[in-house]
């Protein structure tokens, strides 16, 4: 089990710059009081700790560290790379990114260096070394945070003659490239690898998110989320040099497109990530976040950043209401974060984040509903000690997520342009959140055979070893369910040919032979076995049989008649197949037949609208219960006469649960 920290971190962004300080002292003494143990430091400070080429000033972050060292607290350091100092970009331009219209930007905003600028990593690395060496040895500094949100991408020349580089190296030879890439339609050979151009809008770009070659434009994204993690790498390697254990991370954005996450987290000591849902996110949709960014490593995560009160950056900035922030902390304990950060302690004097919510306002008192918040949760976390530290989440279903496929899946040109993946990941978690099924979200590579189930909807690149490791899934007695837009390409997007769903057709025992596209405001129907009908829309495939017994058929349109779910026995295991996209009831059914035949346990048997959410460790099984449902719920009944963690008080029989009640209850493991 993994424990990188010896309580759990309570905290957030720190940026003591902006006030005189007086201001500091008073913050020390707010922070304790609400039990905030641990404050992330100079994220946005390298202006300030390089003023100018040549000069290194750490006087400021001298003091900041020693202040929050004397008062003992978790000092969680960033390498301040994340938006870069004006002389910079103002000496050497080529430091700044060049856009997807090829303009070349300015000095501004944040989170935008060339990632294959030298004179960015010259000083990038330089920076991260210079603090390691400064900060490296101090024990209150537990964690690096590298640089800010890695993101985004730069078409400049200097990432052109990178990405020829990069692709030398993937194929070796323009033959196995112009192949790859299938450059023979269009025309669109190569013969010396600087042709190759990057894939923006002045080349083979269409529109702001299409191309007219996804092999290219999918290797360009491979490229993109490897030169960013070659600036993490670099960062990383320079803090080594000087503090060899210290453990080192970056915060992630749950499922941001940019990045191929589970190759970041190789590198990485420990995932951490930001936590931003909207007023109006599903808390369903949240808790995938959460299990994607424990799935990264399969381990406990930081939750760095979240807000305590309300954004600035969303359309609607709504304020969490009470016991919002205590349930949407314990959620991601519960999924398994072991650390709660807030962006950020102090709320900021200007800028676009002003608005931005903060544990301290400006008005600069406890005297806040925020701040009571935060203090309460703050004497409930360190009441809980280390008890919790390194559980796990035990899951029996596990769901492919996989940046390649999001990537291949988004570029498509047709069927539909509404298709998007995680959409359609959001909607089958859903019901195992539902149903309290505890899920694992797991990489293409994944060791399948840990699950009773696995999850792979709209698989659409099938890439080299998958089917097969599938196919021996199944064949051991697991349980695959997958569905519309699968197996249709490799990993290059060049189409598995001999009729879709190409390499998972055997498994699946079907042919799909033609995929409908269905308009917004249509829909088709489809009728299970028993005669119950529903809607159906998004994609239509018109399946053919070969083995696989129809659980459903459409219902309407030309097609009706035709099978739309299916499932097949192959060799001990089941493969079920869903054509379209199912209202909610009816995927409920095929979920239901599916956990079913698996045999997957959910948590709690009882029905209930509680999130019901399990961790394990030596401790004890940590079972976390919590109303997002936004109407009482009835406890159900095999907690009552339970202590509940949080508050010390037994649970009676007929408690009633108000909108954002947690309660937290522990058993010795089996
Ligand atoms: C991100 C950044 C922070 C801050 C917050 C505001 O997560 O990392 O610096 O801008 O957003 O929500
Ligand atoms: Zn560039």
């Amino acid at each position: 089990m993994s424990k990188p920290f010896k309580r759990i971190l309570y905290g957030g962004d720190y940026n003591p710059n902006q006030w005189p300080k007086e201001v500091w002292d008073e913050d020390m003494r707010m922070f304790k009081d609400a039990r905030i143990n641990s404050a992330t430091v100079n994220v946005f400070s390298w202006a300030k700790i390089q003023p100018a080429e040549e000069v290194y000033d750490f006087s400021e972050l001298d003091e900041i560290i020693d202040t929050l060292s004397r008062e003992n607290f978790s000092v969680i350091l960033a390498t301040a790379t994340g938006a870069m100092p004006a002389w910079l970009v103002k000496r050497y331009p080529e430091v700044s990114r060049v856009d997807y219209e090829g303009r070349r930007h300015k000095f501004g905003q944040r989170h935008n260096a060339c990632p294959n600028s030298p004179v960015f990593q010259k000083y990038a690395g330089r920076l991260a070394e210079k603090l390691a060496e400064r900060y490296g040895n101090n024990p209150h500094v537990v964690c690096w945070h590298i640089s800010n949100e890695y993101g985004g991408e730069c078409y400049c020349e200097n990432c052109e003659k990178a990405f020829r580089v990069w692709l030398r190296r993937k194929y070796a030879t323009l033959e196995a490239l112009n192949k790859a890439w299938n450059l023979e339609f269009w025309g669109h050979t190569v013969y010396d690898w600087d042709e190759i151009v990057l894939p923006n809008a002045l080349s083979e770009g269409i529109g702001l998110h299409g191309t007219a070659f996804a092999g290219i434009s999918i290797d360009y994204r491979r490229f993109m989320s490897d030169s960013l993690l070659e600036n993490y790498k670099m960062e990383r390697d320079a803090i080594r040099r000087f503090d060899p254990d210290t453990t080192i991370t970056t915060n992630l954005m749950g499922t941001y497109k940019g990045l191929d996450y589970f190759k970041w987290a190789k590198e990485m000591d420990v995932v951490s990530w930001d936590n931003y849902p909207a007023y109006n996110t599903p808390w369903s949709v949240t808790a995938m976040r959460h299990d994607l960014m424990r799935g990264l490593k399969a381990a406990p995560f930081m939750l760095m950043e979240q807000t305590p009160s309300q954004q600035n950056w969303q359309p609607y900035n709504s304020l969490k209401k009470p016991g919002q922030m205590r349930a949407q902390s314990y959620q991601t304990i519960a999924h398994g974060a072991d650390t709660i950060g807030f962006f950020q302690l102090r709320r900021s004097v200007g800028g676009c984040e002003k608005f931005h919510g903060a544990v301290i306002s400006h008005a600069g008192t406890e005297n806040t509903r925020v701040f009571r918040e935060v203090t309460q949760l703050g004497k409930e976390l360190e009441s809980l000690g280390d008890t919790l530290l390194g559980a796990e989440n035990r899951s029996q279903v596990g769901i492919i997520f996989d940046w390649d496929n999001y990537w291949a899946l988004e570029y498509t040109s047709g069927p539909t342009q509404d298709l998007t993946y995680v959409e359609q990941l959001d909607a089958y978690y859903r019901y195992f959140y539902e149903h309290h099924i505890s899920v694992d979200m797991i990489p293409t590579d994944a060791d399948f055979s840990k699950y009773k189930a696995v999850v792979a909807p709209v698989l659409y690149m099938v890439k080299e070893g998958v089917a097969e490791a599938l196919e021996r899934f199944v064949q051991q007695g697991g349980t695959l369910i997958t569905g519309f837009m699968s197996g249709i390409v490799d990993e290059s997007d060049n189409v598995h040919l001999g009729g879709y769903p190409g390499p998972l057709r055997r498994m699946c025992g079907i042919w799909a032979e033609e995929i409908d596209a269905i308009a917004p405001g249509q829909h088709n129907l489809v009728r299970f076995n028993d005669g119950r009908e529903y809607t159906c829309d998004l994609v239509c495939d018109i399946l053919h049989l070969e083995g696989a017994q129809p659980l459903a058929h459409y219902a309407s349109d030309f097609y009706a008649g035709s099978p739309a779910v299916t499932v097949n026995t192959f060799g001990q295991g089941k493969v079920y197949y869903v054509a379209t996209r199912l209202e909610p009831d009816a995927l409920d059914i095929v979920l239901d037949g599916l956990t079913e035949a698996a045999g997957v346990q959910p948590v709690i048997r009882e029905k209930t609208a509680l999130e019901v959410t399990q961790r394990v460790n030596e401790n004890g099984v940590f079972t976390f219960v919590l109303n997002f449902s936004g109407v009482d719920q009835p406890l159900p009944a095999e907690f009552a006469g339970q202590r509940d963690m949080l508050t010390g008080s037994v649970i009676g029989e007929g408690t009633v649960l108000k909108p954002y009640d947690v309660y937290l209850f522990c058993r010795k493991a089996d």
